[in-house]
């Protein structure tokens, strides 16, 4: 494997990403907390950072740990080990982010292997390398950057200013893959069907004859979690599909027939009228989400414990929530308190076990696909938690919901029917507090509004909104207001995250 030494760049993850992409697995771990090296690792990354080398407070690095490994250090990694090495970082006198292109590259190095002058590269750093020492030398160089990429004379230590992660570095990936393969000597073997194959090995090894619960939503990761799980286990594990009455329209029994189909061992439970009468008369939105969260506790405990001798409790837990919470910055703000089912009570006294919680989402879609899952299941938005409960702004009723679901029905099914679903990464319908005036027929009405929400997003944190197609907003619109009564008025949301958020709650 391949460890990449995050030093809290906004781009550790997405190396992260595209060393997998090339079937190599890699963790992330913090400068600051770095794990024992054994013979596993092949290869060391060293990522960018947003503080200068010469700052006081910078991140500092023991390196002597790794002096056996290959080692490619991008960005902030770069100007450290030069920095640390007698040469000189100093800020830069000209604007050095953004495309720029390669006017020197080092004839037969390994790390440029298939790589040539000419090649764009994407810079983005505030201090450049100006000196190195005698035992470094360059082996790339853009016109405003002479120090683009160095090797230290004589070692497998590599060095560079530029970005390979981002897709605007045009040859990006193959500097990578020569790090990788050409210079760690990783064989290209982490693969989704690999994956599979060593998680159910292992889950059967650690799981032996223990009895497993898992609450299942209905989305990408507990499903995917649920079906590695039910191969290594089968029966012993017991699946709990909560009902609160603030899915979308039908989706309960939908989901609930589909798991079925894949021979999933599963318990579905109503506990409509229990979540609604638990948030009568609420509208603060953090605390809608936290009724839902411990009325979906009780119902989840109750249910657990009718499982005699319950060992384990299983979660979908994926890659970003763990380097979330381990990562240099700390757990970042807590905006919105998300997922709800992240704080199971302890009381349950149930050992968790995460089978995707070395996976980032694009990797448990993968995943899912060499599972056999369907489009159904992996290609299916993102939804919340606490659902309809906070595209319903302000209080919650059942009558609310019932309108909801139809222009959210309404409005999902166009996008369907025009083939958008799938290039959309999140849609949905926002009940909106709002009556206003219109004309039906002869009559005045005085209804509310309904707003539509879909969003282009790589992982939730940032977002824009999508340019649907105007006739396509137009047939969505016209059928809500005709086919829905107490709607009189369709509003579409073009804020992008941030400033905005994706939900309205
Ligand atoms: P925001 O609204 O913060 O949403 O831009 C980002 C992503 O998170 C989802 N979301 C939630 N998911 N419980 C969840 O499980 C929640 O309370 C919650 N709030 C937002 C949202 O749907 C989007 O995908």
């Amino acid at each position: 494997k391949i460890i990449i030494l995050d030093f809290g760049s906004q781009y550790t993850q997405l190396i992260a990403r595209r060393v997998r992409e090339l079937n190599v697995y890699c963790e992330i771990h913090p400068f600051n907390n770095i794990p024992e090296i054994g013979s596993d690792v092949k290869g060391i990354i060293l990522s960018g950072s947003p503080y200068s080398v010469r700052q006081k407070d910078a991140p500092q690095v023991d390196l002597n740990k790794f002096d056996k490994h290959p080692m490619l250090a991008v960005c902030y990694g770069a100007q450290y080990i030069a920095q640390h090495a007698g040469g000189e970082v100093q800020a830069s006198s000209t604007r050095e982010y953004g495309r720029a292109h390669l006017n020197f590259v080092a004839e037969g190095n390994k790390l440029f292997k298939n790589i040539t002058a000419g090649s764009q590269v994407w810079m983005s750093h505030g201090d450049t390398i100006t000196k190195v020492p005698a035992n470094f030398e360059l082996i790339a160089s853009t016109d405003s950057v002479k120090v683009a990429a160095y090797q230290v004379k004589d070692t497998q230590t590599y060095a560079i200013q530029f970005h390979p992660e981002v897709t605007h570095s045009t040859d990006g990936r193959q500097l990578l893959e020569n790090f990788l393969v050409g210079i760690c000597g990783c064989k290209q073997e982490w693969t989704p069907d690999a994956f599979v194959e060593t998680t159910i090995a292992d889950l059967k090894e650690k799981l032996g004859n223990d009895k497993v619960v898992l609450a299942l939503s209905g989305g990408v990761d507990s499903s995917v979690a649920a079906i590695l799980l039910h191969k290594a286990i089968g029966k012993n594990l017991h699946c709990i599909f909560v009902d609160n009455g603030l899915l979308r329209k039908d989706e309960y029994a939908a989901v609930l027939e589909q798991y079925k189909h894949l021979g999933l061992n599963i318990k579905g439970v109503d506990a409509k009228d229990r979540f609604l009468s638990q948030l009568a008369g609420v509208s603060d939105p953090e605390l809608k989400r936290k009724a839902i969260g411990r009325v979906f506790i009780e119902v989840f405990d109750d249910e657990a414990h009718q499982v005699q001798d319950v060992k384990w409790l299983a979660q979908g837990t994926i890659y970003p929530d763990i380097i979330e919470s381990v990562s240099v910055k700390g757990p970042s703000a807590t905006i919105k308190s998300h997922h709800n089912v992240g704080g199971l009570p302890d009381f349950m006294k149930l050992k968790v076990v995460e089978p995707l919680n070395t996976l980032f989402k694009d990797e448990v879609r993968r995943v899912g696909t060499s599972l056999g899952l369907e489009h159904f299941i992996i290609g299916r938005h993102p939804f919340p938690g606490p659902g309809l409960a906070i595209r319903i702004l302000g209080e919650v009723t059942a009558e609310k919901v019932a309108i909801l679901q139809e222009a959210d029905a309404i409005y999902i099914n166009n996008l369907k029917e025009a083939g958008l679903y799938d290039k959309v990464w999140q849609a949905g319908a926002i009940f909106l507090p709002v009556q206003s005036v219109g004309v039906m027929g002869d009559e005045r009405t005085y209804e509310n509004a309904i707003a539509l929400r879909a969003v282009e997003s790589v992982d939730g944190m940032t977002a824009d909104w999508c340019h649907l197609p105007y006739n396509v907003l137009a047939k969505i619109s016209n059928e809500i207001i005709n086919k829905v009564k107490g709607i009189n008025r369709v509003v579409y949301d073009i804020s992008s995250k941030p400033p905005a958020t994706i939900e309205w709650e």
